[in-house]
């Protein structure tokens, strides 16, 4: 056997033999380094005669290359081991109940979420959703809002940049564009919720950039202002979870609805830090809302003559306030982990109308 051919067959069993990457990597440098034994094979074709080098040269190329696949091919067949073994080793059980000290918990505004679509969905509403960017058409102008709205100015509205045909997609200011995409997309009877993320150009204590509504629809033949006050009643009972609902409504006004009526509940809030509904002189902000305008109606392809209905508005994020006795609105949304533990929800608690809205 001639040297070459000892050296190659030391070097393929040492590749064969290596048990993980660095152990090849070794056998790489030690044969193919700048140092490495066949490298120094190829260099001394430099020194040899013209004859001597037509006959080596091929050979020792041939062994470098005979070489160099070898390390490739067991690289490969190691990586593969390697993450064979890796996924054998870290399999996770995950029916395993959570560690006490890692577990999650629901948001408050996730719980409220889940709890008013509960309480609705009991009333024989369905839910809607829309998207967060929304067309200027839905969020105002098939709401009745023309351009020259205060509603529109900057101040209050965040803008996305222009598209290429000049328009201007918005953050959705409220979650009433979700009313424009139920009635163009179906046919009353309508009977809608629609919770979601809003934004507005304001931030303090009681206000936050992105903050979230839940939108009521109903479009039928014959709706009227008692069925909304009913379902505001329906749902204060349950939501607060009270047996006596003292509702006040105030005349308002909103470029898609006419009438027009605010929600107010009476409550008393004289002992600082605590409050309590049915009684009392304080009244509690519940939301805006109306029979929704007939040019609305016309303008999302449903007929004023035949059809009628209410919309509603609420605030999401002040219900939990309230309801769980969160001082400040900037909290929710600071992912402060403290904070999530001590206002947080278990994750398997979800909300239900026999097994109890909360804790
Ligand atoms: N969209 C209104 C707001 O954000 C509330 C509203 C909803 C009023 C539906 C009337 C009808 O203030």
């Amino acid at each position: 056997m001639t040297d070459i051919q000892s050296l190659e067959r030391d070097i393929l069993g040492a590749i064969a033999a290596a048990a993980d990457e660095p152990a090849l990597e070794q056998i790489r440098v030690a044969a193919l380094g700048k140092k490495g034994s066949i490298s120094e094979l190829l260099k001394s074709l430099g020194t040899m005669s013209a004859d001597e080098r037509k006959a080596n040269g091929p050979l020792f190329n041939g062994l470098r290359d005979a070489v160099a696949s070898a390390i490739a091919a067991r690289k490969t067949a190691l990586g593969d081991s390697a993450l064979d073994a890796r996924l054998a080793g870290e399999t996770v059980d995950v029916t395993l109940p959570p560690r006490p000290e890692n577990a999650g918990t629901i948001h408050p505004v996730s719980q409220v979420f889940d709890e008013i679509t509960t309480i609705l969905a009991d009333l024989g509403f369905a839910i809607a959703e829309g998207p967060d960017v929304e067309y200027d058409d839905y969020n105002f102008t098939k709401l009745n809002i023309p351009p020259d709205h205060p509603a529109r100015q900057m101040q209050d509205t965040f803008y996305l940049a222009e598209q290429t045909d000049g328009s201007r997609h918005i953050l959705r200011t409220h979650t009433s564009p979700v009313q424009v995409r139920t009635m163009l997309k179906q046919k009353p009877p309508i009977r809608v919720v629609a919770p979601g993320r809003t934004y507005r150009v304001d931030s303090d204590a009681t206000h936050s950039p992105m903050f979230h509504q839940f939108e009521l629809l109903v479009i039928d033949t014959d709706i009227h202002l008692g069925h909304l006050k009913w379902t505001i009643e329906e749902f204060c009972k349950a939501f607060f979870e009270i047996e006596n609902v003292e509702l006040r409504a105030r005349p308002s006004f909103f470029p898609f609805t006419e009438p027009s009526v605010e929600w107010d509940l009476r409550c008393d809030r004289s002992v600082p830090g605590k409050i309590v509904f049915g009684q009392g002189r304080d009244w509690l902000e519940l939301g805006g809302s109306g029979m929704v305008n007939p040019r609305v109606l016309a303008m999302c392809g449903i007929d004023p003559d035949v059809y009628q209905g209410f919309a509603f508005g609420g605030g999401i994020d002040r219900l939990g306030m309230l309801k769980y006795g969160i001082p400040d609105i900037r909290s929710f949304f600071e992912s402060d982990l403290r904070w999530l533990r001590h206002y947080g929800f278990a994750a398997l608690d979800m909300p239900s109308l026999d097994g109890g809205l909360s804790r």
